[in-house]
């Protein structure tokens, strides 16, 4: 509906020596939006990343960034996105004022305006007082930080970031959820892979679930989420969940699909009504101590157990 393209993928393949990473991807980014790569381990995020930078070939299809094909044009491409990659890119013994100068170098940008961006993106992710600060004393939210301001400094239009919070605790990462939204306010497109559902149903406006290589499904957070269809969610939240707990839930689940975790297990539902008050009794019997029984909105990480009988991870 007339919405311009930032990015544009095409029947995407990547093989490494024997292994399918991306089997055949397609989609548009439209400008200004951020779109969530969301999938496990080894779905090829990464991969797709690093062919959208401009730095990895794909084995067939076509993608383009802002009208630059990322093979052809792959100068053009690198010097358009900024790209956060999953490991930090600053060099452990320079401080954090000099990897920014450094990397701004490479963009050849000229030495005062340099020095203003760096400083303003120090700024920004909250680095500035320790600027001159060798990287190795940084803390693992630090060098985040960093590596995010490193990939802001040619001033993309275009932001890739891959799992920019990984690893990060809560707070460092509702910081991180922060910074990304003032960046999509300023107007920039932004690429989020990850595989935090939480972290994909806030911040994007599309989601693509990947798996495998594929794209198995596409669309806004809430709508995807709707897919799960009449099926109620009830989350029983115990002190530990133990293998008992979870066969006799998963017996009162629509087809068997549980999902669960070391205090909870998530069951599904036509009829929470009925299979509320069971699944009570069922936790009682199988000798859990019962924190608490609800019923819950479902996740992401729903959709994709219903997609792929697998959870997230
Ligand atoms: N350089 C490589 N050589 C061979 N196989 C690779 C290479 N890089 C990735 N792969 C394989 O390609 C597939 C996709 O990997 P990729 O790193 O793109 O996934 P990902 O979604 O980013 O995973 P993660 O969540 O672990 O970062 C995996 O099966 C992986 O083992
Ligand atoms: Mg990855």
């Amino acid at each position: 509906m007339g919405r311009e393209v930032a990015v544009s993928v095409r029947e995407l393949v990547k093989e490494y020596d024997g292994t399918l990473a991306l089997r055949g991807v397609s989609f548009d980014i439209y400008k200004g939006e951020v779109f969530g790569l969301l999938g496990p381990n080894g779905a090829g995020k990464t991969t797709l990343m690093n062919i959208l930078a401009g730095i990895l070939l794909p084995t067939s299809g076509k993608a383009e960034v802002l009208g630059h094909d990322v093979v052809r044009e792959s100068r053009a491409v690198r010097a358009l996105v900024g790209f956060c990659p999953q490991e930090t890119v600053a060099y452990e013994e320079l401080n954090a004022m000099e990897n920014m100068m450094f990397y701004a170098g490479l963009y050849g940008l000229p030495r005062s305006e340099a020095k203003r961006r760096s400083k303003e993106l120090l700024e920004f992710v909250r680095l500035l007082d320790v600027a001159k600060k060798p990287v190795r004393e940084f803390s693992g939210g630090m060098k985040r930080r960093l590596n995010l301001a490193i990939a802001l400094i040619n001033d993309p239009e275009v932001l890739l970031l891959d799992e920019p919070t990984t690893g990060l605790d809560p707070r460092a990462r509702r910081d991180a959820w922060h910074y990304i939204e003032g960046l999509k306010a300023e107007g920039r497109t932004i690429l989020l892979a990850t595989h935090y559902m939480e972290e994909a149903d806030r911040l994007s406006d599309r989601v693509a679930i990947m798996d495998l290589g594929r794209v198995i499904a596409l669309d806004t957070p809430e709508a995807l989420k709707k897919s799960v269809g009449e099926l109620s969610v009830i989350e029983v939240h115990v002190e530990e969940a133990s293998e008992a707990l979870k066969e006799a839930l998963s017996a009162l689940s629509e087809n068997g699909k549980i999902l669960s975790g070391e205090d909870y297990v998530r069951l599904y539902t036509r009829d929470p009504e009925a299979v509320l008050p069971k699944a009570v009794e069922a936790t009682l019997r199988a000798g859990a101590k019962v924190i608490s029984v609800s019923v819950s909105e479902p996740t992401l990480e729903d959709v994709f157990l219903k997609l792929t009988g697998r959870r997230l991870e």
